[in-house]
């Protein structure tokens, strides 16, 4: 532990914030173990590791992909940095088939699998006999809970199959054998054998683009991530991939039907990264790509490194989406770089990314664009604040308690408190020291009171007036939103807004000039429309608009919401189709929960249409549907 204690000092010194004491990674010592958290507050009770007693530093993964039976098999060679005298080390696990461990020369090595909790899986205990890299043979077995398996139907050109994986949160443990918890960061490599005619790709560096021959109609492709990160941002895609470069780093992987519209949708995108490194500092990542999933994919995007996964939703032709682009970014400063301690620190990646997002919205398309999306999230805050329980709900706290669901409060909560930092310290002020943060703790976890502390340490500086201002600790640690909140209008939804109104003043649909709408536009235009609809104004709307069959998601999800909400039946048809061909939690949920609302009658259709769509749902999606039918 000594080393720990020096290295904290040494950053002391070096003028960091005294929270640095704390984040004894700063300056990890080669002999250190566990340069990890140490205070309380940075405890992840999601994870078995004793990263203080022996830590993961190094993953080298070298499996083959068997999409008939639907398993990775091979092994993962982890190295050890371990307290002197420590005898074993702890991994996490979750349904994985272990047939021997070994040292690198080969000697057995032995291991055992602890009782398995229903979410955190088991712990997998190696004895390391003085190892300082151990050989774990394994399979991930079918159910993986980050793999998702699409037969050829689910995906764009229906002839192959498709295997993408999600790791966050705590999925990854599922297939790869290591430390899975976000504070303890590791390099890795990896070897993936996939079949002839696949492509693998991977959040790492390609070190061959286009496969070798690996015997047997396969192919293999290695990738390398040379900068540590936390586990859950191991990622793979494997299927029948085309590329486009978009710019100098930039590039879409799609399945070759979908590249023309994905790489029209993306065509900003290497413009956003010069103008994410302008706000705050060098994306230091290398190269910055995206993958198009196919529409099971359970979330908008998931920022897995040097390679964003991002849903087809997103695709509605119009470029009206793009934010989520610049949000996954964004993780590769807030969340990659800097990274939630544990998980009820969530919103240091979450919300400090959808902060940066508008941001570079408001870098790119100016700042009607940027305030018309923080206007919209205000919708979205409050009414998740209300589904909370309103303004003193627990889960409306920023630093939430284990096991906590703040859904998209994190998100729009944390970017306001960012917003009042900036509005009351002044933007240049603010992006300085938002840029001297990612510097200061590039690599490593971060907690809230680490955060606190550093704002207090290098922005605040004794300003008696400014701290009583701010009112960080009401920001981070209590309920609602704090009366400083800085609130901004957006004078182009005030023209939605009156068309709205005038609707629901007996107007005629007819009427409604939505020329120029993009999503947000549909978006406010739906949700602000009074929840009880009569069945002819529901027809008079749809037979104007054909929102029911709306190919754009976004819209047809708030129609349909709204459809559900009046138990309107033509709209039927259309939501059983759309519930069997998304899996993005974002949409089903409140499809289902709105169906749920409605007791048996919607309860009806919601059985009908999961019964078909909850196997082609990611393992995070069930979960939560299942919860919602449930009750
Ligand atoms: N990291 C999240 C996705 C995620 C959240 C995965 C929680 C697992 C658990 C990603 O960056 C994200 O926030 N995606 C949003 C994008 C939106 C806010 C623009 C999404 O999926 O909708
Ligand atoms: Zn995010």
């Amino acid at each position: 532990m000594r080393s720990f204690i020096a290295a904290g000092c040494a950053a002391l010194l070096l003028g960091a914030a005294p929270s640095a004491l704390a984040l004894a990674s700063q300056v990890a010592a080669p002999t250190a173990a566990a340069p990890i958290l140490t205070s309380p507050e940075a405890k992840d009770s999601l994870t078995y590791a004793r990263p203080e007693i022996a830590r993961v530093t190094h993953v080298d993964l070298d499996l083959a992909v068997d999409f008939a039976g639907q398993t990775l098999t091979g092994t993962a060679a982890l190295s050890v940095l371990a307290q002197p005298g420590a005898k074993e080390i702890i991994l996490d696990s979750e349904n994985l088939g272990v047939k021997k461990v070994t040292d690198d020369k080969g000697n057995a090595l032995k291991w055992e699998i602890g009782k398995a909790d229903a979410e955190k899986g088991a712990p997998l205990t190696v004895q390391l006999n003085g190892a300082q890299r151990i050989i774990i043979h394994y399979t991930a077995q079918k159910g993986a809970s980050a793999l998702q398996w699409l037969p050829p139907e689910l995906t764009a050109g229906k002839q192959k199959p498709f295997l993408f994986s999600q790791g966050q949160a705590i999925h990854n443990r599922s297939w790869v054998p290591t430390q899975d918890s976000p504070g303890i960061r590791q390099t890795w490599t990896a070897r993936l054998v996939v079949p002839e005619g696949m492509r693998a790709v991977m959040s790492a560096i390609q070190l061959t683009p286009e496969g070798e021959p690996a015997g047997d109609g396969r192919r293999a492709f290695r990738f390398a991530m040379d900068k540590p990160v936390p586990p859950y941002l191991i990622a793979l895609g494997v299927g029948d991939l085309a590329f486009r470069s978009l710019g100098e780093r930039t590039g879409v992987y799609a399945e070759p039907s979908m590249l023309d519209r994905a790489a029209y949708e993306l065509a900003d995108t290497e413009k956003m990264v010069e103008v994410a490194e302008k706000l705050y500092g060098p994306y230091r990542w290398g190269r910055y790509d995206v993958l198009v999933l196919p529409p099971a994919f359970p979330y908008g995007g998931m920022e897995n490194p040097v390679l964003t996964f991002l849903t087809p939703t997103f695709i509605t032709g119009d470029r009206s989406n793009v934010n989520l682009v610049a949000h996954e970014l964004a993780h590769s400063w807030s969340g990659n770089l800097v990274t939630n301690a544990t998980w009820p620190d969530g919103w240091l990646n979450e919300g400090f990314t959808s902060y940066f997002e508008n941001r570079i919205q408001e870098a790119m398309y100016g700042r009607e664009r940027a305030v018309l999306e923080e206007d919209l999230d205000w919708d979205v805050l409050l009414r998740s604040i209300e589904e909370a329980g309103g303004m003193s709900a627990p889960e409306t706290r920023l630093r939430g308690d284990d096991g906590e669901e703040s859904g998209q409060i994190d998100y729009i909560k944390g970017a306001i408190f960012l917003r009042t930092l900036e509005h009351t310290v002044g933007r240049e002020a603010w992006d300085a020291y938002l840029t001297s943060y990612f510097d200061r703790f590039a690599f490593q976890p971060q907690t809230t009171a680490g955060f606190l502390a550093d704002l207090r340490a290098n922005l605040i500086k004794g300003d008696k007036a400014l701290e009583e201002k701010l009112q960080l600790d009401k920001w981070a640690y209590g309920t609602g939103i704090p009366d400083n909140a800085v609130r901004q209008r957006s004078a182009a939804l005030a023209n939605v807004d009156a068309q709205a109104k005038a609707f629901t003043a007996g107007g005629p649909a007819s009427a409604i000039q939505p020329t120029g709408w993009t999503t947000q536009e549909w978006q406010r235009f739906l949700n602000n429309l009074p929840r009880k609809q009569s069945a002819a104004r529901l027809a008079e709307l749809d037979q104007a608009f054909n929102l029911s069959r709306s190919p754009n998601a976004y819209v047809r999800t708030a129609w349909l919401e709204l459809a559900i909400a009046n138990r309107w039946e033509p709209a039927v048809p259309a939501l059983e189709e759309f519930l069997n061909s998304v899996g993005r939690t974002l949409f089903l949920r409140p499809l289902y929960k709105g169906l749920a609302d409605q007791g048996e009658w919607g309860m009806t259709i919601a059985r009908r249409a999961y019964a078909t769509a909850r196997p082609t749902y990611h393992a995070s999606t069930t979960g939560s549907i299942d919860a919602i039918l449930k009750q």
